[in-house]
């Protein structure tokens, strides 16, 4: 039987993607962006937000230089923001204490803040061809059902099984290593994306079906092992949309946290929108209450009341203790570095008012 890595490979130049725009290079700045903005982000909604970020900075000493409000007005909307951050002092380090290389190994690479040691591997293999095994979500899907391992692959002895697998599993030395470990591991991306689905996977079409343990026993839909969830935590908070002549009032959001460094609405969480508003220094004209949405954090739910305010008079009470407030013309909302949920809302809000 031809070795797992070679079919996955073989596949991979076959009939894998080959044209997503962080492939095609060996160049590690570029490929550690891609795969810090994939890691919980779909491919589909990276592709903008990664060419835009890479005009912007061309190379890590751009990123390097560059104002912490700039990297996250070129993340707003895609989520996660503490990667960004990380990115930023990724960039940073890398200038400081390696002059502006990259580190050469994966080891080195999971030394930088923020890159685990799936996504360091990742880095290693597709920039310098590095026998280094990967195992993301999609890879332990793949392997759970290949190598029929039960159990939920976030608890640490089921994981510390896939790595050893994904250790023994890698292409063999040779001439021809650095590409085949290239391929292998972009394939091992593109099965799990592509055929080894979690709700419907093509087993027809996998270059290992022949070796796939879950195919033969019939457990495509048993592995892996589901997690099991605990419930969410819900939180609540309330949301002024404070307007005033095609301007809308926006605060920064405290660093870290979540949203951190982002523009956002105000919020409050208990009394009602005109005591908020009085507290803010905004005498409201009129206030209208908007239907509520919801967005889930990693760890939690958050509940959104927002609450739409026509200002009257206004003596913004800015300074010690506050945080940084603007008013921004609503035209400009469409553009700025925004949460998305608080985006869609201020987008819905004036598009239907005729004002973007
Ligand atoms: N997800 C993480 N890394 C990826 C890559 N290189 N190509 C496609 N999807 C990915």
């Amino acid at each position: 039987m031809i070795a797992f890595s070679r079919r996955v490979a073989q596949w991979q130049r076959a009939e894998g993607r080959h044209t997503l725009p962080w492939q095609n290079t060996h160049d590690p700045y570029r490929i550690w962006l891609s795969e810090i903005m994939l890691q919980q982000t779909q491919v589909a909604t990276v592709i903008p937000y990664y060419e835009r970020f890479l005009a912007q900075f061309p190379t890590v000493a751009d990123l390097a230089v560059a104002d912490e409000e700039a990297v996250m007005a070129l993340w707003a909307g895609l989520g996660y923001y503490t990667r960004a951050r990380n990115l930023h002092a990724c960039a940073r380090r890398i200038m400081s204490d390696w002059g502006g290389r990259f580190p050469p190994t994966a080891a080195e690479i999971e030394t930088l803040p923020g890159i685990g040691r799936s996504t360091a591997a990742a880095i290693a293999a597709f920039a310098y061809g590095e026998r280094s095994p990967i195992l993301d979500g999609n890879v332990k899907r793949v392997f759970a059902r290949h190598f029929g391992i039960e159990g939920d692959p976030s608890k640490r002895a089921v994981e510390q099984r896939m790595w050893a697998i994904a250790q023994a599993e890698v292409p063999p030395e040779g001439p021809e290593a650095a590409d085949e470990m290239r391929r292998y591991t972009q394939g091992l991306m593109d099965l799990g994306a592509t055929l080894c689905t979690r709700g419907d996977p093509d087993c027809g079409q996998c270059p290992v079906r022949d070796t796939c343990v879950a195919l033969r026993e019939a457990r495509q839909h048993e592995l892996p092992t589901p997690r099991v969830r605990k419930a969410v935590p819900e939180r609540h908070t309330r949301m002024l949309v404070i307007e005033k002549a095609g301007e809308v009032l926006l605060q920064r959001r405290p660093s870290p946290g979540i949203w951190g460094g982002l523009w956002s609405l105000p919020e409050f969480d208990d009394g009602d929108a005109l005591a908020a508003c009085r507290v803010l220094g905004v005498a409201p004209a009129e206030t209208v209450r908007l239907p509520t949405f919801s967005h889930t954090f990693t760890h939690f739910r958050l509940h959104v009341e927002p609450w739409h305010v026509q200002a009257g008079p206004v003596a913004l009470k800015d300074g010690a203790g506050n945080p940084p407030q603007i008013w921004m013309p609503t035209a400009e909302v469409e553009g700025a570095a925004l949460p998305a949920p608080v985006k869609k809302l201020l987008q819905g809000l004036f598009r239907r008012g005729g004002l973007l």
